[in-house]
């Protein structure tokens, strides 16, 4: 009944302001329903999840336009290329729908139905729900458009071709939504989609086969795609497992990327600055708690090193001698280091990793723990590569990983170098 009827009828002015009043609220809704219009909280909704995903990191460029991709992502099968994710109609996904955009992050496929490459973390990211996706969709169309075509990615043959994709998709990738676990409470499983599916911790925490495929899904700790850094482990205490963390340790080392028992550095830095630090607290949370619950599969448990040979005796005597010259003023005399600025080298897990790589990176080129609004100015390690030659980094690289409790492999020359290189 349209409300001038009513109000002709009714004769009565207040109902007839209060026939107006139903009017524009039931049309109101109605025009919310047809154009779905986002909300500025959606938005806001969409804006965080994105942080969260941090779409940012990889869809821009050094020094370039957010969002407006160009960024070059380089793995031992080529050099990905990231596209443009702007609302742009001609060379970002302004022209895409929510189910363009659904497809994307659910299945891995482009508008046009060519199949993505996994360097767009798609293998995680399936796993977010409907509703979370278009929340992301809404804010990306929300942003400015900027009109910026990047070049094409540089894969070569066999990477290149069609069917070794499909076939890899068909062996290596499962999709669906995250599926809550009922034994568990809702903050576990809170933390346990974050960590699976928009944080896509996997796509660097996991070891890859000579396709890049994770080896096991379960275990992981591998090489980085991508770049040269060993991204240990979450389920060994000796590498980078947590069970053995008090919570608010973990969430201090995930939102400040400083702790008591570590720091964290190199690409993993890049992701507390980037994407971590924005974690509402309760999904930091939600995090830890799940990280913690992690089971322990470390495999080397009680390794016993035999008896130091009198020759690598003298060969970490050597790198005493550079540590107390180079090192000692920061890291402390028995490796304690100063907490908070500059971390203890003693029982720390990223001196003594089976793999030697982020120590040796550490030392030639130094480096910062991550800028966050809980450490706004934190205190960087110089680079020693112009200083030190590479038979002293190897030494003095072994010396910290034998000396004050700590036990590991020695470290070579051929190491050093192959610390070189890579991005990062
Ligand atoms: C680790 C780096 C990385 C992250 C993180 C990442 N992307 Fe991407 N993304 C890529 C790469 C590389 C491609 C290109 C894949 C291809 O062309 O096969 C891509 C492709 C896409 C595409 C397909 C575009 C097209 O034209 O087909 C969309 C959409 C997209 N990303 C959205 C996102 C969103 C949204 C997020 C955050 C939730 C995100 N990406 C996070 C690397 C990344
Ligand atoms: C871009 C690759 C990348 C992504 C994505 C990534 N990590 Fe890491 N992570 C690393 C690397 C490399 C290291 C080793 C360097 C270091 O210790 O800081 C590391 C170290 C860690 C450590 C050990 C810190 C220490 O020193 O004991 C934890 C815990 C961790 N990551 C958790 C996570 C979680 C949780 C996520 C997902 C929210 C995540 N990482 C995503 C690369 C990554
Ligand atoms: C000016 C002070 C300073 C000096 C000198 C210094 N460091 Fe550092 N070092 C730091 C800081 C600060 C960090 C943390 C950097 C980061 O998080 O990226 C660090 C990090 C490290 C790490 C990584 C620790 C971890 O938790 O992953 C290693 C290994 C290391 N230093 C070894 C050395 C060695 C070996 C020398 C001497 C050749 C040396 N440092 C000299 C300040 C210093």
């Amino acid at each position: 009944m349209s409300p001038y009827y009513f109000c002709f009828t009714s004769g009565f002015a207040r109902k007839c302001a209060l026939g107006y009043l139903v009017f524009f609220v039931l049309f109101g809704v109605q025009i919310n329903l047809i154009s779905a219009a986002p909300g500025e909280q959606d938005l806001a909704r969409g804006e965080y999840l994105t942080r969260v995903g941090n779409c940012l990191g990889c869809h821009t460029a050094k020094g370039g336009v957010p969002f407006a991709g160009g960024r070059r992502l380089s793995t031992a099968f080529g050099t990905f290329m990231t596209p443009n994710i702007t609302p742009d109609k001609e060379t970002g996904i302004g022209h895409w729908t929510e189910e363009d955009f659904w497809l994307a992050m659910h299945e891995g496929k482009s508008r046009d139905g060519r199949m993505l490459y996994p360097a767009f973390p798609y293998t995680e990211f399936t796993k977010v729900s409907r509703a979370d996706v278009k929340s992301i969709f809404q804010y990306l169309q929300s942003i400015a458009a900027v009109s910026q075509v990047n070049p094409a990615h540089e894969i070569p043959f066999p990477y290149n071709s069609k069917p070794l994709l499909f076939g890899w998709r068909k062996l290596f990738f499962k999709q669906g939504i995250y599926e809550a676990d009922p034994t568990q409470s809702e903050e576990w499983n809170r933390g346990a989609y974050l960590v699976q599916g928009l944080g896509h911790c996997d796509a660097c925490h996991t070891a890859r086969n000579e396709v890049g495929a994770k080896k096991d899904a379960a275990v992981g700790g591998g090489q980085m795609m991508g770049a040269n850094w060993y991204a240990p482990s979450l389920y060994s205490r000796k590498e980078a497992s947590v069970t053995d963390w008090s919570l608010e340790a973990i969430i201090e080392l995930l939102s400040s990327g400083v702790s008591k028992h570590a720091n964290v550095s190199g690409p993993m830095a890049t992701v507390v600055q980037q994407s971590l630090q924005y974690w509402s607290p309760q999904d930091i949370r939600a995090m830890a708690v799940y990280l913690k619950s992690l089971p322990d599969k470390t495999t080397q448990e009680n390794v016993r090193y035999p008896e130091m040979p009198e020759s690598a005796k003298r060969y970490l005597a050597q790198g005493e001698k550079i540590y107390e010259k180079y090192c000692q003023d920061c890291h402390g005399e028995v490796g304690q280091g100063v907490p908070g600025i500059y971390p203890a080298l003693a029982n720390n897990r990223g001196v003594t990793l089976p793999v030697p790589l982020n120590l040796i990176r550490a030392v030639l080129n130094g480096g910062y723990p991550p800028t966050t609004h809980l450490n706004p100015q934190p205190y960087g390690m110089p680079p020693f590569q112009q200083l030190l030659r590479d038979d002293e980094i190897a030494q003095v690289s072994s010396y910290i990983r034998n000396a004050w409790g700590n036990r590991a492999g020695l470290v070579t020359i051929v190491d050093v170098d192959q610390g070189r290189g890579g991005n990062h």
